[in-house]
Parts: C-alpha cells; structure tokens; sequence
C-alpha cells in the first residue's frame, strides 16, 4: 500500500470546454474549478486529474489506473453510451469506480439512457452539476478505504 494513495479522476470528451459549453446543462464551472473540488474532497490523496478528447487516450489511463491508483472517478461524457472498449478496460479494475456526470443523462435524450460505465460502477452520482464530483470522489475514497487499498 502506497504511503499517499492516489485517485485517478479521468474526464472524456468536450470536458475541456466546460463552463463555456452549454453552460445551461453542465454549468459555468470550468475543469480547473472541478479539479479543485476534487483535490479538497480528498485531501490525504494525491489527485490525478485528466482530460481527454480521445477514446484510446482514456483507456490506456484505464490500464495505467490498474497499476497506479487505488481508485478511479470517471466522467467518460459521450463514451459512457457507446464505448464497448471502455467497458472493457474498466472491467480489468479490482479498484473502485465511480461514475460521474454532471447533467442527469437519464433526464435528457434517449441516446444517453443507457451507460456501459454503470454495468462496472459502484455508484453512479449525476445531475449535481460540479458538485457531484465532490460526492464521487467522497464515494471513491470510502469505497477504496472499505475494500482496504487505502
Ligand atoms: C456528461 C453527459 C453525457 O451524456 C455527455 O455526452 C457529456 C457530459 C455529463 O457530465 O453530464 O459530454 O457525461
């Protein structure tokens, strides 16, 4: 067990954009505003917080995740609905995984019903906007120190 456990917090595509994109749905935060949100809600961690706009680019952060971190926050945007290779890579994991969105795709069009990610997540938090990265992240840290890998 590491001395200082680390939490990955992986965020897909468009993420970047936030705060400026659709901020009726996601928010006016930016992902500088939610890194530090997630780097107060676990303030004996070290928070490896990243964004990408590439499918493969957050599956290799998956499989470096299984070496590297002792519990993984995902927000995999548009990925959660129709990446089959995400899944995968995620159910290589014996760490925790929360899932996190900041709208409640539940709430929104069909196409977003449906999510891979939650087939292997421990919990889902949606719909809080920035604030759910606070509770998954809480989530993520529980459930790693109860599984006892932190
Ligand atoms: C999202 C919801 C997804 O449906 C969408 O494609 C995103 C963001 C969210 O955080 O609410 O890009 O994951």
């Amino acid at each position: 067990m590491p001395e200082t456990p680390v939490l990955f917090v992986l965020n897909g595509p468009n993420l970047n954009l936030l705060g400026e994109r659709e901020p009726e749905i996601y928010g006016r935060e930016t992902l500088e505003d939610v890194r530090g949100i997630c780097e107060r809600a676990a303030p004996d961690w070290r928070v490896d917080f990243r964004q990408t706009n590439h499918e493969g680019v957050l599956v290799d952060w998956v499989q470096e995740a299984r070496i590297a971190a002792q519990a993984l926050v995902i927000n995999p945007a548009a990925y959660t609905h129709t990446s089959i290779a995400l899944l995968d890579a995620l159910k290589t994991l014996s760490i925790p995984v929360v899932e996190c969105h900041l709208s409640d795709p539940a709430a929104r069009e069909a196409f977003r019903h449906h999510s891979y990610v939650a087939l292997v997540a421990a919990k889902t938090v949606a719909g809080h906007g920035a604030r759910g990265y606070e509770l998954a992240v809480r989530a993520a840290v529980e459930l790693a120190q109860e599984r006892g890998l932190a």
